[in-house]
């Protein structure tokens, strides 16, 4: 069964992804944003987050390293764990990250590839401990992979957390149920110019419909804003 999606963000009041490149507020207090975010992902109590490519390799940054040899390599999946307190999951159709650990602060990672990677990518990621599905048709079917992370490692609260281009595809698959987005009193005023918003670019209007659930203010001036999602 899909787990229950909320997808989680953290934005500036015009769309912007990157704290790094908010303005500051009065009480200089930027830095403290990102830990409040974290602290609401906690809250939220997920068993699993997922990010796109793009963001996981911000945090790991290996280089490839294949073994010599790759010997015979499972497929479709291969789960080095199933008994992790949480896991954390990275959507990467083609096999473009590495790993030099099996997780991210403590998440056991894994990876959901497409079709057409390389065994000898899925020996290089068993042999880091890394767990891995693969798409079992040629473009990934979201909630078929899903459904794998639910039957098989009883994922059933899964967190959402950017960046545009996976949200932008959860959403217009109709996959996401929640929204909890935070907002900082701040601009960004680059993404506009790069075309890029926190829920992706193609375009969302007809696919889905938000209902306001509940509007909180947080220390620092965020505001927490969740919202109910339905098809559109
Ligand atoms: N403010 C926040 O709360 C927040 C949270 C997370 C991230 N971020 C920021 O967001 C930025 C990254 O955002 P992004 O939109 O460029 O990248 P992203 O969503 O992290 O990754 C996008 C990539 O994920 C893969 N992907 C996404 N949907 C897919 C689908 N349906 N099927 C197959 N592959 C799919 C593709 O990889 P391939 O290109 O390899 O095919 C795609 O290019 C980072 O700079 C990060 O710091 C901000």
């Amino acid at each position: 069964m899909k787990p229950h999606i909320i997808c989680h963000m953290l934005a500036s009041l015009d769309g912007g992804l990157h704290p790094s490149r908010y303005t500051e507020s009065p009480d200089g207090s930027r830095a403290e944003w990102s830990g409040l975010y974290e602290q609401i992902h906690n809250d939220l109590e997920g068993d699993a987050w997922i990010v796109g490519r793009v963001t996981m390799a911000e945090m790991s940054k290996a280089g490839a390293h294949p073994p010599a040899h790759a010997g015979k390599v499972e497929r479709p999946h291969h789960f080095a764990r199933r008994d992790a307190g949480s896991y954390a999951v990275a959507l990467d159709a083609s096999g473009k990250l590495h790993f030099a650990k099996p997780d991210i602060g403590g998440d056991h990672v894994v990876v959901l590839l497409g079709r057409e990677v390389e065994d000898t990518h899925l020996a290089e990621l068993a042999a880091d401990g890394v767990s891995y599905v693969v798409s079992q048709t040629p473009d990934i079917d979201l909630a078929a992979m899903l459904d794998v992370l639910g039957r098989e490692l009883g994922i059933s609260r899964l967190l959402l957390e950017g960046g545009a281009g996976i949200n932008g595809s959860f959403f217009a698959a109709g996959l996401v149920d929640e929204l909890s987005l935070l907002i900082a009193p701040a601009l960004d005023a680059r993404a506009a110019n790069q075309g890029v918003v926190e829920f992706g670019e193609a375009g969302l209007a007809g696919k889905m419909r938000l209902s306001l659930k509940s509007c909180q203010t947080l220390a620092h001036g965020l505001v927490q804003l969740r919202y109910a999602v339905s098809p559109g």
